[in-house]
């Protein structure tokens, strides 16, 4: 069964309490939570004090996805505000082995994530020290962004490797996510989809959810 990770950056900020209800309510499988510092990209989003605030709102688990320059200086503080998983970027962190280490000694998942034109193969030595491999399929920094059909084949490459080595890594695939590419998403290998726009803009997110449990390889 696929998952779906309501990604809170399409969500309307001025009714954040209600979104997040929503999302659970209707069955997603765990909140995406975008944060920029406007250097690794070139948007800001929110902080550790928001992460905070929809913790204290939900039971739903909190995918913190660090967009950030210098990830290591903001895993504690995003831990602390109650991140279930924290994932940072390889372009940052081409050696991220003792960063992943350092984030399970907080007691969270770790996660490492590829930008569009980074190849498989900078994360594909890593990703046994990784629960999540979240692949980008937008050039990070805003929501409402046209998928890129070519990071399909990234897709399948990272599943042929986490089946060849039977790892429990789980691939997340993340921008432009709609019911348009949703099963060909799937197929290529992911496990859990990450939708901002098409979730938080579905004219029912409850018959959206049960489409994406419906899907599988
Ligand atoms: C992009 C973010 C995504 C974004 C996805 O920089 O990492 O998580 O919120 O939004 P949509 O689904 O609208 O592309
Ligand atoms: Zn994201």
């Amino acid at each position: 069964m696929a998952k779906i990770a309501p990604s809170v950056l399409g969500a309307d900020f001025a009714h954040l309490a209600d979104e997040v209800s929503s999302a659970a309510s209707v069955g997603a499988d765990m909140l995406h939570l975008d944060i920029m510092d406007g250097h690794f990209v070139p948007n800001i989003s929110f902080g550790p004090a928001v992460v905070e605030a929809i913790s204290l709102e939900t039971d739903l688990f909190l995918d913190v996805h660090l967009m950030l320059s210098q990830p290591e200086k903001h895993v504690e503080p995003f831990v602390k505000a109650g991140a279930d998983a924290v994932t940072f970027h390889i372009e940052v962190h081409p050696h991220p082995v003792e960063y992943a280490r350092k984030i399970k000694a907080l007691g969270v998942r770790s996660g490492i994530s590829l930008n569009p034109d980074t190849p498989v193969e900078a994360v594909l030595p890593y990703l046994a020290d990784f629960d999540f491999l979240l692949v980008m399929s937008v050039f990070p920094g805003f929501g409402g962004q046209r998928f890129i059909d070519s990071v399909l084949p990234k897709i399948t490459a990272a599943r042929m490797a986490i089946d060849r080595s039977d790892l429990s890594t789980r691939i997340l695939v993340d921008g432009g996510v709609d019911t348009g590419n949703a099963s060909r998403v799937i197929s290529a290998g992911a496990d859990i989809l990450v939708m901002g726009t098409a979730f938080f803009r579905a004219p029912d997110r409850a018959a959206l959810v049960k489409m994406v449990h419906g899907l599988s390889r």
